[in-house]
């Protein structure tokens, strides 16, 4: 198997090379500073920024899937989203690459916490989304509209809060909303769940919430 990274050195994405490399997979990652990449001997390594058509290009071609777990660094306004899945998407059509598996968040639609109790809701949408996580949500909101007219077999997983803490194993899937009173899961069990999807055809071309 054939695996691209996208955000291989980040919190989720370590955990993702890290399967893969114990699946035995064949890894190609995109980074921006390999010199600090722990697993750099272990993978192919594209240098570059996912802004670089040319570098997206050279992490996709030849993948059977690929992962993201692409983000910003910082709460500011980065567009890593917005400028990078639209270049992920067109490099997979180009070179013929179906399956993509990307990690998304749960501020990404408008009704995704339909299922909270309404003083939960207020306090998500109105201090979390709409202030706080302003410009992560905005990047999410454009990662979904872009992988949702891709014409690609995606799939978008959308956790709550991330933390870094060991797997649960258990957790609560749902295709229409965030589960209620959903506030947590651990990057491993999100890292988990998306190795899980490599084989899974129940959530292509679909959201999918995830949550303790
Ligand atoms: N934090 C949360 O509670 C939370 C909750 C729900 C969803 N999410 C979403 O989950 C995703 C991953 O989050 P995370 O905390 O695991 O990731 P993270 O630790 O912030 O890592 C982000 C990754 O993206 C890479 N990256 C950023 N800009 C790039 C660029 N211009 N070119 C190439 N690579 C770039 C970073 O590379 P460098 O090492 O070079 O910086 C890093 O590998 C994000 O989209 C985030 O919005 C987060």
């Amino acid at each position: 198997m054939k695996v691209s990274i996208f955000g291989a050195s980040g919190g989720t994405g370590s955990l993702l090379i890290e399967r893969c490399l114990a699946a035995g997979y064949d890894v190609t990652v995109l980074l921006r500073t390999p010199a600090t990449f722990a697993f750099r001997d272990r993978a192919r390594v594209v240098e570059g920024n996912v802004f670089d058509a040319a570098a997206v290009r050279q992490t996709v071609e030849g993948a059977d899937v690929v992962l993201s777990a692409l983000g910003a660094r910082s709460l500011k306004k980065e567009d890593v989203l917005e400028r990078g899945v639209p270049l992920i998407v067109d490099a997979m059509r180009e070179t013929g690459v179906r399956r993509i598996i990307a990690l998304g968040s749960a501020g990404a639609l408008d009704d995704s916490l339909k299922k909270q109790p309404a003083w939960r809701r207020f306090i998500v949408q109105n201090i979390v989304y709409n202030t706080l996580l302003k410009h992560a949500v905005a990047s999410q909101v454009s990662q979904w509209k872009t992988l949702s007219a891709s014409g690609l077999d995606w799939t978008m997983v959308m956790p709550p809060m991330l933390a870094n803490s060991p797997a649960r194993g258990v957790y609560r899937v749902d295709g229409e909303a965030l589960p209620r009173n959903g506030s947590r899961i651990s990057r491993t069990d999100v890292a988990d769940f998306m190795m899980l999807q490599i084989g899974n055809p129940q959530w292509v071309g679909r959201g999918v919430y995830i949550a303790w």
